[in-house]
């Protein structure tokens, strides 16, 4: 539970900017969010679209979107227990994918690989996902921070640079269109000025190279 409020509100609305400008996000989408944990993107994306599909391990963490589900009266979102790494259900048939801050826990290259073909099943032709993930940016490298977290009692955790993610989206065979930066400020941790850090960071994600100054960075890619 502590992810969905480890970033903070000004992140989230950050994040969720970034998202609707470049997800093309149509009020007859079927949206599948993969790795969705407790719903903190599902529940704002759901309002925008015809329905929502949301896929994740952890049963504890679907019985808490659920109640959310219920409390904001969300007719429209269904909760599925999978393991993206393994499979996902052949039923689900999405014209859009998110999936945030899921494969970077996806403990091995193969893993992420598998997990990564798994999503673009789901996605139909033409459709468009975003892949969002912790990057392996410079302001890891310059901290001397490791790429990889991994060992006993830690939650494996992996930081992607843009090739990876590129051969990712690739090896799925789906078509990368562009990559984003999302919390290239997120070191002010948006205080003082918010809502213009927000709009500032909202921008200058799309410079180019943006994902290697910011905390995260999300692949755009489409189905052939
Ligand atoms: C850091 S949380 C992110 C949740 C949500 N996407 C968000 O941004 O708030 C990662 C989520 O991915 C889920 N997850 C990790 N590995 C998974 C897998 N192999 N299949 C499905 N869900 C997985 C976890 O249970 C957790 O809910």
């Amino acid at each position: 539970m502590e992810y969905a409020t480890l970033h903070g509100p000004w992140f989230a609305r950050l994040e969720t900017a970034v998202l609707l400008d470049n997800l093309d996000l149509r009020p007859s989408d079927v949206l599948v969010d993969v790795g969705c944990g407790t719903g903190r993107i599902t529940t704002l994306l759901a309002t925008r679209c015809a329905r929502v599909i949301a896929v994740d391990r952890s049963q504890r963490s679907l019985e808490i979107l659920e109640s959310r589900i219920e409390e904001r009266g969300l007719r429209n979102v269904t909760t599925v227990l999978a393991d993206a790494s393994q499979s996902l259900p052949s039923d689900i048939i999405a014209t859009r994918v998110v999936s945030i801050q899921l494969l970077q826990h996806v403990p091995s290259s193969e893993g992420r690989a598998k997990t990564m073909k798994n999503i673009a099943q789901v996605l139909k032709p033409g459709g468009r996902a975003i892949v969002a993930n912790e990057m392996y940016g410079l302001s890891r490298r310059f901290r001397g921070a490791p790429q990889e977290l991994d060992g006993p009692g830690i939650l494996y955790f992996h930081t992607f640079t843009p090739r990876e993610l590129v051969d990712l989206v690739e090896g799925a065979g789906l078509i990368p269109l562009r990559i984003r930066g999302c919390g290239i400020f997120y070191w002010t941790r948006y205080v003082g000025a918010p809502r213009a850090l927000v709009k500032l960071d909202r921008w200058a994600s799309n410079l180019p190279g943006a994902s290697w100054f910011a905390k995260f960075g999300a692949i755009v890619a489409r189905n052939c």
